[in-house]
């Protein structure tokens, strides 16, 4: 398939941080029996990963800016481009051994997502995006799903856990869709949910208190996919990292329910 320049520079550098993601994903076995586990194993990938992307990123386009979530901010001399990745989405997957997780790398320029791209090296499912050019997964174009009803849905979320999220809202969240939904999933890598929206094998998404990393790339993939995707009270979901998408009317639908409950 033929990429913009600019997408090619996201492909390349996906695909050799992937390498190496998959190669320490190939050690994780090994090390699940080890006394210390793979906890700091899991880090240097993570690390590794995002300075291979830096050094890539960078290198095809000086002067962009850069926000990582393992190094922060880097900025750049072009005050206008700033990347926005996340090297390693889906880490507990990863440290569990299990294959759900993903690179994910957006371009904004001047507040505007303008491309992303997302990559489950594992099983070498590649999303790309550019705003006015449509998503896709590897060659295929990607439309969100075209059910209306919420009892028809399939939604994801994110969920709280040890030390992390609002344990009572989200019980809230989840007396209220429960019933409403034909089915709730929890697959654990924010990135790859919001691909899934994309690509329709999700009706829907939601989850509270994201970064700009877990969400940057997907929400320029869910747009070009012909979806919606917001914060769940309006205003700019990279700053609020409460995300809410679908359609227009799953999306609706889903920001009427959990819209009153905070
Ligand atoms: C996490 C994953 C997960 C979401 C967490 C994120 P990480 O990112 O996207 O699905 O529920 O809130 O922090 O830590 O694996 O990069
Ligand atoms: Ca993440
Ligand atoms: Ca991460």
């Amino acid at each position: 398939m033929l990429h913009s320049a600019l997408m090619n520079v996201m492909v390349k550098a996906a695909r050799r941080a992937g390498r190496s993601l998959k190669r320490d994903f190939g050690e994780i076995e090994n090390l699940q029996v080890s006394l210390k586990g793979p906890a700091n194993f899991v880090s240097l990938a993570d690390k590794r990963a995002e300075e291979m992307l830096y050094a890539d990123l960078a290198k095809a386009r000086p002067g962009y800016g850069f926000i990582g979530e393992e190094g922060g901010i880097r900025e750049g001399d072009d005050k206008t481009h700033t990347w926005i990745v996340d090297p390693l989405d889906g880490t507990t997957n990863f440290l569990h051994g299990i294959p759900q997780f993903a690179i994910s790398i957006g371009l904004q320029r001047e507040g505007v997502m303008i491309a992303g791209l997302i990559y489950n090296p594992a099983n070498e499912e590649l999303y790309m995006a550019e705003r006015g050019k449509g998503a896709f997964m590897n060659d295929q174009r990607l439309r969100v799903a075209a059910r209306r009803q919420l009892n028809d849905c399939v939604i994801a979320c994110g969920l709280p856990h040890l030390g992390r999220g609002d344990f009572a809202q989200n019980q809230r969240e989840m007396a209220a869709l429960q019933p409403k939904v034909a089915g709730l999933r929890r697959f654990g890598a924010a990135s790859l949910d919001l691909a899934a929206v994309a690509a329709g094998r999700f009706d829907g998404f939601w989850e509270r208190n994201l970064s700009p990393w877990d969400l940057a790339a997907g929400v320029v993939m869910i747009r070009e996919a012909g979806g919606v995707v917001g914060d769940i009270h309006g205003g700019d979901v990279l700053k609020t990292g409460n995300v809410v998408c679908g359609n227009e009317y799953v999306h609706g639908e889903l920001v009427k329910i959990l819209k009153p409950l905070g």
